[in-house]
C-alpha cells in the first residue's frame, strides 16, 4: 500500500520550518501533498498563485511532493485525494492546544484519516510566516530563515 499525505497551511509565505517538515513528510510518506489553503485569510501577502508557484519552485527536484489547493473541510479533501493522513508540525507548546483540538475533531469527522506530528529541526522552532513578514515589514533580515526564492520575492513586494 502506498501512503499519501496532505500536509495543509497558508504558506504566507513559505518558511525554511514548513520546508523542513515537508521533507521529513517526504521521507516518511511514498508522497506528500502541500495543500494551501484558500480563503484563510482577507488579506494575504502573497496570492494563491504565488504560493503555489514559490512552493513548485522550491520542490522542483523533488518528485515525490505535489503542490495544489483547497477548500472547505480539510477531511473532505483528504478523502478526495485519497490520502490517509494529514501531516502537521509543531513548534512548541503553544502549537499544542489547537493542534490537539483540529487532531480529534477531524478523527472525528473521518475517522479513517490519521494526523501525524512532526517537530521541526531546533533551528526553524520559532518561524512562522507571520513573524517572517513583521519582521522582514520593518527592515529585518530573514535570510537562513526562509528559501532564497521567498526573500526575493519579499523584497519585490516592498
Ligand atoms: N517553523 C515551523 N516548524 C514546524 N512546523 C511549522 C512551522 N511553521 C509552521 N508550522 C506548521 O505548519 C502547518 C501550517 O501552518 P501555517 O500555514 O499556519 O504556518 P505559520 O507559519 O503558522 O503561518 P501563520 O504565522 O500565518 O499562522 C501547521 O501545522 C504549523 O504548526
Ligand atoms: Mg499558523
Amino acid at each position: 500500500m502506498s501512503t499519501l499525505a496532505v500536509y495543509p497551511g497558508s504558506f504566507d509565505p513559505l518558511t525554511n520550518g514548513h520546508v523542513d517538515i515537508i521533507l521529513r513528510g517526504a521521507r516518511l510518506f511514498d508522497r506528500i501533498i502541500v495543500a494551501i489553503l484558500v480563503n484563510a485569510e482577507k488579506k494575504p501577502l502573497f496570492s494563491i498563485a504565488e504560493r503555489i508557484e514559490i512552493a513548485r519552485e522550491v520542490f522542483t527536484s523533488q518528485s515525490n511532493v505535489e503542490v495544489d489547493t483547497f477548500d472547505g473541510l480539510l477531511v473532505d479533501y483528504v478523502a478526495k485525494r485519497q490520502a490517509q493522513v494529514i501531516v502537521r508540525g509543531l513548534r512548541a507548546v503553544s502549537d499544542f492546544e489547537f493542534e490537539f483540538q483540529m487532531a480529534l475533531m477531524n478523527q472525528r469527522l473521518d475517522a479513517q484519516i490519521e494526523t501525524v506530528f512532526m517537530m521541526p529541526a531546533e533551528q526553524y522552532t520559532y518561524i512562522s510566516s507571520r513573524l517572517i513578514k513583521e519582521v522582514f515589514s520593518l527592515g529585518g533580515r530573514v535570510s537562513g530563515l526562509v528559501p532564497d526564492l521567498v526573500e526575493q520575492r519579499l523584497r519585490q513586494k516592498v
